[in-house]
């Protein structure tokens, strides 16, 4: 597959809807969106709650697909894809930092870092990067903890962790400051910087953290279903 090879990121929403609800009763929540991404750009996305911004996360994640228009990432449309070369493309290209952090609970945190290493036997120097990316959310201390142990700040920071371990392409941020105090967020959302400096990814952040947004260049905000370039 080209797009694992390819160290050059892009993205593509051409008109992208997306509807929930049944034939009688459709919720209409993203009524067109189109926009261009290229190699190493950084983008927020605000909004009002339920005004879309976690589901189009998911679609640009591939981990829902829209009822009509295209997504393409690395020039191609991943929904095409075999469900065996989407889970690999997904591990791969994608990195997700959700809203609701989705540790497993009977791993440590060291361990839940490497969980999307497991797919791939090549990545030797994984531990290593594990150490160094908690050390960087500030969580050295905490590696051989259970994430019930830890706050919900600190269960974020290893959510993050886990999102970078495998260098993706995209790394797509779902309020991931939303529960840190803030000196905390602050120093998080220097992490997101300083590793899409140092990793020229593709990073895209929702936040409802004026703060946050407005330490981005390019800035959308979803309205009525559309997504407006500020
Ligand atoms: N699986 C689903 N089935 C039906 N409706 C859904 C589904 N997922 C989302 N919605 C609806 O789509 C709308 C947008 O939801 P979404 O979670 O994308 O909002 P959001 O902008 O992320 O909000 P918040 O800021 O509160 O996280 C909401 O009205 C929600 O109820
Ligand atoms: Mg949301």
């Amino acid at each position: 597959m080209n797009q694992l090879d390819n160290n050059t990121t892009s993205l593509r929403l051409n008109d992208v809807h997306k509807r929930f609800g049944t034939e009688q009763h459709p919720v209409e929540v993203l009524r067109g969106v189109s926009f261009d991404v290229s190699d190493g750009e950084a983008l927020v996305i605000t909004g009002p709650s339920g005004s879309g911004k976690s589901t189009l996360l998911h679609l640009i994640g591939t981990l829902d697909t829209p009822t009509s228009g295209v997504i393409e990432i690395n020039g191609e449309n991943p929904i095409l894809l075999s469900e065996p070369n989407l889970a690999r493309f997904r591990n791969k290209v994608i990195g997700f930092v959700f809203q609701a952090h989705y540790l497993l609970p009977q791993y440590s945190v060291l361990e839940n870092v490497l969980i999307p290493t497991l797919a791939d036997k090549k990545n030797g120097d994984s531990e290593q990067r594990a150490r160094t990316l908690l050390e960087k959310v500030g969580l050295s201390h905490r590696i051989d903890h259970r994430p019930a142990e830890l706050s919900g700040g600190e269960q974020q920071r290893v959510a993050t962790a886990r999102a970078l371990i495998n260098q993706p392409n995209i790394l797509l941020c779902d309020e991931p400051t939303g529960n840190l105090d803030r000196k905390t967020a602050d120093s998080v959302a220097d992490l997101f910087f300083e590793l899409h400096q140092e990793e020229h990814n593709v990073l895209i952040v929702v936040t409802h953290s004026l703060d946050l947004a407005s330490r981005f260049k390019r800035r959308f905000e979803l309205q009525e279903g559309k997504c407006v370039e500020a």
